[in-house]
């Protein structure tokens, strides 16, 4: 898989960068050629003789020991990269990478590479959840830093928690479907986040987590509503429904079975979901109503227009004066409707905001009857509309039920429908 590729490895200065000598080799044996840079740091922790004994190549530390009079020795090694991998990445040149520092041989070929790059972070839990470090992580996943959370365990300063380097195996599985996406054109230099499955405990998939929502059906709105003005034109709104779909794809892969309602998106739905299609907020609320009945949890991640024009016209509209007013008026509310007439339905509605988040995400989830309200600030980075990811906090009636950080949709998904399955289970 990884033949011929050119992979600038970075090793930073945490304790995991032992694990660099089995990431090396797990990579040399599937075909790349690893050029590594270590930064001095790095090197109290594992020599430059292992690393370039196992690739095969100069290890590169110091920006001024140029070895070979006919390049630059960071240019080139950042022109060469098919992919710059930094693992482990410690807060420290995290840090350095998010404000475009350029004091050592690393972090100035990060400035100059113009390929992908993927950090595998790893640190102590505290240093990891520090707002500081979220922040620029935040900052590099907007850029298009590819990044590969650490997991959860034991770590070597003595705590449990998330901060573990994930697992170099993991981490080469990560890189090869990194190339593989990118060799079936789906893009993969404009992924914005790579979670480890396999390894990470918040996407784990465990024995009991698959059984959590047989025998129940999931109905999942998606996307924005489209309101014509003319056979041409028409109103919408920015919403991607990559958290519905998510939301959809982990209800699926939990037993549920599911019907995904779909209105306007650029994204296509994930695959083997029954889907019905809609364009309006009247027509979402048919489609809701068709599956009403028999459905056990309803997931409003849809962002309906709350307006649409009064009159629709029949042929395209002409030009006339300077200035143009269009009228609205109001249309349905669905989760409010559905939140009136709900018996056995656990119903999630989801609030989109920009200030006062909990106020009004409170307010609506009491006005609209739902069991619970994902409430979400889309002015943070990594949040809200068009991203891979997502940071909610979960509301019932009674306050915060969860405060999840930047993380995965699909990752976000998982822990909402834990819940929800939890408290049907409960009321059972
Ligand atoms: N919603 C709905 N039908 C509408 C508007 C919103 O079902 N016509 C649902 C959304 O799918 C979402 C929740 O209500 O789950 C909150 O949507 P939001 O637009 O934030 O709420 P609004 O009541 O429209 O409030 P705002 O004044 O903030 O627009």
């Amino acid at each position: 898989m990884l033949n011929g590729k050119k992979i600038v490895l970075g090793v930073t200065g945490g304790i995991a960068a032992y694990k660099a000598a089995t990431l090396c080799s797990r990579l040399v044996q599937r075909g790349a050629d690893v050029h590594v840079i270590m930064t001095e740091s790095a090197k109290q922790f594992i020599t430059e003789l292992t690393l370039q004994t196992l690739t095969r190549n100069v290890v590169y530390s110091d920006t001024f020991d140029e070895r070979e009079p006919s390049v630059v020795s960071h240019i080139h090694l950042a022109d060469l990269a098919d992919l710059v991998l930094v693992a482990p990445a410690t807060a420290n040149v995290i840090a350095k990478m998010a404000h475009g520092m350029a004091d050592d041989m690393l972090s100035t070929t990060l400035l100059a590479t113009t390929a992908p790059v993927m950090i595998a972070p790893a640190m102590n839990v505290h240093m990891y959840d520090h707002p500081a470090v979220q922040h620029n992580m935040n900052l590099l996943v907007q850029r298009g830093t590819l990044m590969i959370e650490p997991s959860e365990g034991q770590l070597a300063c003595g705590y449990v928690g998330k901060g573990r380097l994930e697992e170099p195996d993991t981490i080469v599985d990560v890189v090869e479907q990194f190339f593989a996406a990118k060799a079936s054109g789906n893009n993969a230099g404009q992924v914005s986040y790579v979670s480890a499955p396999a390894i990470n405990p918040m996407t784990t998939q465990t024995a009991t987590e698959a059984q959590l929502l047989t025998g129940k059906k999931v109905v999942v709105t998606a996307g924005g509503t489209i309101e014509r003005i003319d056979p041409v034109r028409y109103i919408t709104n920015d919403s991607s429904g990559k958290m519905g779909f998510a939301v959809a794809a982990i209800a699926q892969e939990l037993g549920a079975e599911v019907t995904l309602i779909m209105g306007n998106t650029q994204v296509s739905p994930p695959a083997n979901v029954q889907v019905i299609r809609v364009l309006s907020a009247d027509e979402m609320y048919d489609a809701v109503l068709s599956q009403w009945d028999e459905a056990d949890i309803v997931v409003k991640a849809a962002a309906v227009a709350d307006y649409r024009p009064k009159e629709v016209y029949k042929e395209k509209m002409k030009k006339t004066g300077d200035t143009l007013s269009l009228e609205l008026i109001k249309n349905i509310d669905i989760l409010e409707t559905l939140g009136k007439q709900k018996t056995h339905q656990f119903l999630i509605g989801f609030a989109a905001e920009t200030n006062d988040i909990e106020r009004y995400a409170r307010e609506k989830l009491e006005r609209k009857n739902c069991d619970l309200i994902v409430a979400n600030d889309v002015t943070r980075a990594g949040v809200g509309f068009g991203t891979d990811t997502n940071a909610v906090n979960i509301y019932d009636r009674e306050g915060l039920v969860e405060e999840l950080q930047v993380m995965a949709k699909e990752d976000v998904a998982r822990q909402l429908l834990s819940i929800a399955a939890e408290r049907i289970a409960g009321r059972n």
